[in-house]
């Protein structure tokens, strides 16, 4: 936990553009820098960075952010790691608080879990370094038996569990941490008489790391040979923990991956381990599990490229043949290399150096739809009824291919190769893609229903579709945030939207109202018959209540809604606070309302010397706010009120046509009032404009 001050010390000290230039070449423009998007392939620059703003967004791939967002998507970390990294640049000092009893209580179950893991992480270390037992077991196996550098097990911060059997959960308890917890993370088993014990005792231990390098989960493995004990023992699944969401050596290969624009995979945590002792970092493990959606994105955050380094055993290639087909579907680039008979990569590894490992990979790599063609061919012969399913089962991978050239290319060469016509193979894989379209479409379809009955308040019926369940990762990164103006284009000014009110469209008012709050949300609007200041937001929010309205727009009523809750905390101020927000939507959203070009200032004046005649003068915008804030709330409600009218009318309709009279009574009567209040506000808002 990274104290509230000490955020915003950070976030002032950090200039945006000095940050970016790090990674960036960035160009002055006018008032902003430009330079060549770092989240996409561009040749010409579309990424675009504001220090008056401390904003960045590509106009390309629509990326974004503020400073930290910035750092977080460009250095693949989490909101606090990447203020950590602003901080250590700045010279800020971030004390972590020191948790008292209560505050420990507080912390939520998931952060107190990943407490635990990294206490358990640094117990096992010291005991494999620093106990008789861990060095002569333990760091005995890792260094002869495995061959490993200790800068290497350092790195990995691999440790061992003693043979006690509650020797860990002991020493746990007795540094305060939660029984209940360390049955959570799995790190201690309840026995049946209550009393806890190691679930890793007597094995080496492998934490298991994120992305941003925070231990989720460990690795245990047996140090001889059993029948009775699994060879592994791995963390449960549980809050922090999901297996199909983490890639082991992720967090160890990334910005290698980035650099060789391409990402090793291979099955376990040696394989993983002794790569990076042979230099070859970019290598990531799928821990003898099929992969998942998860992971493969993952991988795609840093790389397009894959290449999946098979055990020459090859017993459980075909089994994982599957798995590949979700590789293909994400767009990736996939080979294969199948190693040596009866070595793995870890073998390979510890007995050759990394350029001759290098040089097997460059010559014994495939590509992977060739190379299942070539493995399943080898298995069919001449069996018509199996040739026919190995082409259906090509076809599939196929059709899998985002890109349609690199499907006919593949096309081409099957044919080829299994010695089918081009055109038989081709009219395959379009069903096949037209089946794989419908299936999506209907997983849209109904991921938009269950939206759309959020959005209106409600709580859906049966299971939730998977991919509407809230994002594991701690803050979300839009790639679809909306657009920062651009330089030509002009905001309509107020009058416009009072004059249209009726056919202009929700969001264009709401719009309006939110810019007042973002920009001037703390200021004093006028003073009520106390003499207390009433500020901007206070009177929206009075407005809005008196009428029971709110903002339609799920972003903007998010940002509505902590404005409220925010405005009385000592020194608020809603522009720096939204623009720093740890939601890179909002803040990008507040970047786009705070631009200048966006202005409401042309007003027409009475002329102070002759009341009959009006001219022209341009005003500031804010000094105008005791009259801009009301007329954007009328403008706004007058639009809702026209928006009712219209399905009263329906209502009606409805009612006469189904013969419902009570209905039709009641509409009636709903009705009646809406069209009194249009008139009170037509009246109004005729005064105002004839005012003018
Ligand atoms: N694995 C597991 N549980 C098992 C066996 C395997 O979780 N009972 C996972 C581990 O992540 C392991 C990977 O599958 O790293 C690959 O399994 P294997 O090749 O058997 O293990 P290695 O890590 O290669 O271990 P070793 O070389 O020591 O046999
Ligand atoms: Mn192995």
């Amino acid at each position: 936990m990274i104290d509230p001050q000490t955020v915003s010390r950070i976030m002032s000290a950090a200039r945006i553009e000095e940050v970016i230039g790090e990674f960036v070449n960035l160009r002055k423009r006018g008032a902003n820098y430009i330079g060549l998007c770092p989240f996409h392939d561009e040749k010409t620059p579309s990424f675009s960075v504001s220090p008056s703003k401390g904003i960045c967004k590509c106009f390309s791939c629509g990326k974004g952010g503020n400073v930290v967002h910035f750092i977080m998507e460009h250095e693949q970390l989490s909101y606090s790691e990447a203020l950590k990294w602003l901080a250590r640049k700045y010279h800020i000092e971030v004390v972590e608080k020191e948790l008292s009893p209560e505050e420990q209580q507080r912390r939520s179950d998931r952060e107190s879990m990943f407490v635990i893991n990294e206490f358990a992480r640094d117990f096992f270390v010291d005991t494999l370094h620093n106990t008789p037992e861990g060095r002569s077991i333990g760091l005995r196996y890792f260094q002869q038996e495995r061959g490993l550098r200790d800068d290497i097990i350092r790195q990995f911060q691999l440790g061992f569990s003693p043979e006690k059997r509650d020797e860990f959960s002991l020493s746990a308890l007795r540094k305060g941490y939660s029984r209940e917890l360390l049955v959570k993370t799995g790190l201690s088993v309840q026995s049946e008489n209550g009393g806890l014990y190691d679930r890793y005792r007597e094995r080496v231990i492998f934490p298991v790391h994120t992305v941003s390098g925070k231990v989720v989960a460990f690795g245990g493995r047996i140090l001889r040979k059993s029948d009775k004990l699994a060879k592994y023992v791995n963390s449960p699944e549980s809050e922090i923990y999901s297996k199909s969401a983490e890639l082991y050596g992720l967090y160890f290969a990334k910005q290698a991956i980035v650099r060789q624009n391409r990402c090793f995979l291979v099955e376990g945590y040696l394989d993983v381990i002794s790569m990076h002792q042979a230099g070859i970092c970019n290598v990531v493990a799928s821990s003898g599990t099929s992969l998942t959606h998860g992971q493969i994105r993952l991988i795609h955050r840093f790389t397009e490229n894959v290449t999946v380094l098979y055990d020459g055993d090859a017993a459980g290639i075909k089994a994982s043949l599957r798995g590949i087909n979700l590789l293909l579907e994400e767009g990736l680039n996939i080979k294969v290399v199948l190693l040596p008979e009866g070595e793995d990569p870890d073998s390979y590894a510890q007995s050759h150096s990394s350029s001759e490992f290098m040089d097997y990979i460059r010559e014994n790599e495939t590509d992977f739809i060739r190379f299942k063609t070539a493995i399943l061919l080898k298995d069919c012969g001449n069996d018509p009824l199996s040739r026919a399913a190995l082409i259906q089962d090509i076809v599939e991978s196929i059709s899998l291919i985002p890109n349609e050239i690199i499907r006919s290319e593949y096309i081409k060469e099957c044919s080829r190769s299994l010695d089918t016509r081009e055109e038989m193979l081709l009219k395959q894989v379009g069903r096949q893609r037209a089946r794989t379209a419908e299936r999506n479409r209907q997983q849209r379809n109904l991921q938009q229903r269950y939206q759309d009955y959020r959005l209106q308040g409600g709580t859906p019926a049966g299971p939730v579709p998977e991919e509407t369940q809230p994002p594991r990762e701690e803050v979300p990164f839009p790639t679809e945030a909306p657009p920062l103006p651009d330089s030509g284009q002009e905001m309509p000014p107020a009058a416009t939207a009072v004059e249209s009110s009726p056919a202009g469209s929700m969001q264009k008012y709401e719009k309006n109202l939110l810019r007042m709050i973002v920009r001037y949300g703390e200021r004093t609007l006028f003073e009520d018959e106390n003499g207390q200041a009433v500020s901007v937001l206070e009177y929206i929010m009075e407005e809005l209540q008196i009428d029971q309205v709110t903002f339609s727009d799920p972003c903007y009523r998010k940002m509505f809604e902590e404005a409220c809750l925010h405005f009385k905390d000592t020194g608020f101020v809603a522009e720096r606070y939204f623009l720093q927000h740890q939601d890179s939507q909002i803040s990008l959203t507040a970047a786009e309302l705070v631009t200048d070009r966006y202005e409401l200032s042309k007003i027409y004046l009475p002329d102070e010397n002759d009341s009959m005649s009006f001219r022209k003068k341009v005003q500031k915008e804010e000094e105008t706010l005791g009259e801009l804030v009301p007329h954007l709330i009328e403008d706004w409600k007058y639009r809702i009120l026209k928006d009712r009218i219209k399905q009263a009318m329906e209502e009606i309709k409805q009612a006469q046509r189904n013969g419902d009279s009570q209905a039709l009574t009641r509409w009636m009567t709903v009705y009646r009032d809406l069209r009194e209040t249009e008139k009170i506000f037509a009246k109004a808002l005729g005064e105002r404009i004839i005012s003018l």
